[in-house]
């Protein structure tokens, strides 16, 4: 017998039609780079590292100049022995992704039946949605309180179909996270059944001492998966590398369902070499140290609303007064070469999420958000 038997028949639609919710996904709209008759203008807008990317990294990229005919090692070994070695972790629990939305998406597939749910925070990270309603996923999204993950508004979400609760920490767009003692209570309030994942893409940036990263958690449990990127910090958003520390039972999972080839070996080379530039590390951290509390500072003082961020970039909350809105702060913004971005889909219409820039790029900031606010 056929192993189709028990599927849908589709096939008496006049034209090939996607599978059902596919058409009601609403695209990922990534931050823009370009302004209409603007020149050069500055992006602000993907939380992207303004100082580039460390040149070792670089050098490492241009070495692979001479590979490109090649195949890249599906296990990412050199890679793979760098993350394991720096974050002292078991190798084989280690899965390697284009971007660590890659990472998302084939949670979503290996662990989610149609009509089974993902939970996430109201205003969480856009890719894990689309990733659940691709497999016919429902997605639930837990009340925040002020802009921040609430573990008990998640845990009344939780049933018997629940799969996968994502936690972006700290999130984004809001930039706020929850402590360790918060993941360890919603971990604990969660069936075993369920798996965690902390989405730590801004994790590096967190400077508090009450926030730990997940690892020592993933460590213990059979159910949490830590992700990590190596396009914020690092600045190697190009080449789309991210990770996952999992329970050996889900990466053998998610490796089987991967692409074989998925990460590049330019990206391979240039992520092992950023791994080990602590200098490059540290330059990006103490930019962000250094200009994010000005930054919030500064904005406050224009009477802006500054959500406190953990992250390399602000959420900013304007004013619902016509002239003084969030989409005209934007498009005034834009006419003067500054990108940032509206956060409009993610339910804060009346915010704008801006990264922080080298100085002269945060002061050109203040400047003109001053001048579209005075009267
Ligand atoms: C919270 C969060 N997670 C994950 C990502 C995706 O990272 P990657 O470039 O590794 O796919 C982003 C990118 O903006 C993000 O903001």
């Amino acid at each position: 017998m056929s192993d189709t038997t028990t599927l849908p028949d589709r096939g008496a639609a006049a034209r090939p039609t996607p599978k059902p919710g596919i058409l009601d996904i609403a695209p990922y709209v990534p931050g823009k780079a370009n302004v209409d008759g603007v020149a050069n203008p500055l992006k602000l807008s993907a939380n992207e590292n303004i100082l580039g990317s460390s040149p070792d990294a670089r050098a490492a990229f241009a070495s692979a100049i001479d590979s490109l005919h090649l195949y890249p090692d599906g296990r990412a070994a050199i890679l793979r022995e760098a993350v394991s070695r720096t974050y002292d972790l078991e190798p084989e629990r280690l899965v390697f992704g284009c971007g660590s939305d890659e990472i998302f998406q084939l949670l979503n597939q290996a662990f989610l039946e149609p009509g089974d749910n993902i939970i996430q925070g109201e205003y969480g990270f856009g890719a894990y949605a689309i990733g659940a309603r691709a497999c016919q996923g429902q997605v639930r999204f837990a009340p925040e309180r002020d802009y921040r993950i609430d573990v008990d508004e998640i845990l009344k979400l939780v049933d018997g179909r629940t799969r996968l609760v994502f936690i972006a920490n700290p999130g984004n767009p809001t930039g706020t996270y929850i402590t360790g003692e918060e993941v360890r209570r919603l971990h604990a309030g969660l069936p075993p059944s369920v798996i965690l994942v902390l989405d730590g893409a801004y994790a590096e940036f967190v400077a508090d001492p009450t926030f730990e990263d997940g690892i020592a958690l993933a460590r213990e449990a059979d159910n949490v998966v830590v992700t990590r990127t190596f396009s914020k910090l690092h600045g190697l958003a190009a080449l789309r590398v991210g990770w996952a520390y999992a329970p050996a039972p889900i990466a053998d999972a998610l490796d089987r369902i991967r692409l074989p080839f998925n990460t590049s070996i330019p990206a391979q080379l240039a992520a092992v070499a950023a791994l080990a530039d602590a200098d490059f590390q540290a330059r990006s951290l103490e930019l962000i140290e250094c200009w994010r509390p000005w930054l919030a500072q500064q904005l406050g003082g224009l009477g802006l609303d500054i959500v406190p961020s953990a992250a390399n970039f602000l959420l900013v909350g304007f004013p619902k007064t016509p002239g003084k809105t969030a989409a005209e702060a934007l498009a005034f913004l834009e006419q003067g070469g500054l990108i940032v971005r509206g956060v409009g889909g993610y339910g804060l219409p009346h915010h704008l999420r801006i990264t922080i820039g080298l100085e002269i790029h945060n002061r050109a900031v203040v400047e003109a958000l001053a001048a579209f606010l005075k009267d």
